[in-house]
């Protein structure tokens, strides 16, 4: 069947859908410790939360037929999107109203417009990219251009801590923004690191995107405000010059598929007409589950109290397994201050991270090789095949078997090399 270059594109070889296709073959073989994709971790007091609120919908017919029965408007459910604006009006004194915000299918489908919205081919003749200002970033990005070299992205500056961590910083000295580039983005706490951007690096960013009059599009799928799985300081910030994204996913809900748009109101007019004009509207689902909980400020509280103290506490007893597993074995972590996973790196690894990744599935221990999560980048830096990511948040003992099934093969492999 013959197909246009974008169908050859979004449906192919993308990397994300090799990985996914991977993975899934994988798990299907069965015994795998899976700490490869992006699943967050079931949390039981959450669970609790959300099937008393599915409860109240089922039993209040009108509220019923509004979840199965209507479209919503192209930009969203309305009740939630006044509930959301409120809520961030009322905490963080943003200047901010229902106009400012729309909600996607995901936040996946919001960087597929967005990046097609400012990267690509303009009215005037002239191609544009989107600048990731700090590589490795998430994955999910890499194959979302409908033009192809969508991205451009700069490498970190690595600060090590001690022996056995490090830091990637943005290097403001290595960003050059010239007219080729449409929007920066960075995801905040960072998939795949850990990393959360200081206060200050984001000010450096949305200046220097300000300056350009062009947007900062800050993905904030782990962060402030909810699900808040950031484990250091980090204050939330937005304004009109700041395309702010964040989601229902990680806070329990990856299937209901909820995104949500927080930005001007041109861009959010224009993203509602996108998902007109793709999806008719966004689906309800997600919206109305939760709105009750912004309006009672408990989604802030349970991302709070719940959901930031069991990724941190499964974090600290990740490391201290680490620790114990890789002691005398040369290895460094990435600093893990948000989201759900560990990013290692190898130094003078003898083998590629993909080879790693062969090996370790081998050994039935599944991770992602590091090497995908550097789209934009120029050729060339050996660090990008010296990294894997794990995820830490599914069943601990799995987890900790995993890290010392990791930490043997990565003895036996530095040893083969005499
Ligand atoms: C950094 C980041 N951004 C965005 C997404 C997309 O999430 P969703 O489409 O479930 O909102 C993910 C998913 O794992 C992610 O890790």
């Amino acid at each position: 069947m013959k197909i246009s270059r974008f169908g050859e594109k979004i449906s192919g070889d993308a990397g994300i859908l090799s990985l996914m296709d991977d993975l899934g073959n994988a798990m299907a073989e069965g015994n795998m410790i899976m700490m490869g994709g992006g699943n967050p971790g079931q949390i039981p007091a959450i669970q609790e939360v959300i099937r008393e609120q599915l409860s109240e919908l089922l039993h209040d017919e009108e509220a019923l037929n509004r979840l199965v029965g209507v479209y919503d408007p192209p930009g969203g459910e309305k009740e939630f999107i006044a509930a959301l604006a409120e809520l961030l009006r009322r905490e963080y004194d943003w200047d901010i109203s229902p106009a400012n915000i729309c909600l996607t299918n995901g936040s996946q489908t919001a960087f597929f417009l967005l990046f097609n919205l400012f990267g690509g081919r303009y009215a005037d003749g002239s191609q544009k990219k989107i600048l990731l200002p700090m590589a490795p970033e998430y994955i999910g990005y890499a194959d979302l251009g409908i033009d192809d070299d969508l991205f451009v992205a700069v490498r970190p500056r690595i600060e090590c801590v001690g022996e056995n961590l490090f830091k990637y910083r943005v290097d403001f000295s290595n960003i050059t923004i010239t007219d080729e580039i449409g929007a920066i983005c960075v995801s905040r706490p960072t998939n795949p690191t850990g990393n959360v951007l200081t206060d200050d690096e984001i000010q450096g960013l949305a200046a220097l995107a300000r300056e350009h009059q062009i947007p900062l599009i800050v993905d904030s799928a782990y962060g402030v405000p909810f699900p808040n799985m950031i484990f250091t300081e980090a204050r939330p910030i937005w304004n009109q010059d700041l395309v702010l994204t964040m989601s229902l996913s990680k806070f329990g809900l990856p299937a209901v598929r909820t995104g949500i748009v927080i930005a001007a109101e041109p861009v959010i007019s224009m993203l509602s007409g996108m998902n007109a004009v793709v999806s008719l509207a966004p689906g309800s689902f997600g919206a109305m589950l939760t709105t009750p909980l912004l309006r009672s400020g408990e989604i802030l509280r349970l991302s709070r109290e719940v959901i930031k103290p069991y990724y941190q506490e499964k974090m600290e007893r990740v490391m201290a397994v680490i620790n114990e597993a890789f002691s005398g074995c040369p290895y460094k972590v990435h600093i893990p201050e948000g989201a759900m996973f560990l990013w290692f790196w190898f130094p003078d690894l003898p083998i590629t991270s993909r080879e790693l990744y062969e090996r370790l599935k081998g050994r039935k221990v599944l991770v992602v090789a590091g090497d995908y999560f550097f789209p934009g980048l120029e050729p060339g830096w050996r660090h990008i095949d010296e990294c894997i990511r794990v995820n830490y948040s599914q069943d601990e003992a799995e987890v900790h078997q995993g890290i010392r099934l990791i930490a043997e093969e990565i003895r036996t492999i530095y040893a083969e090399q005499g």
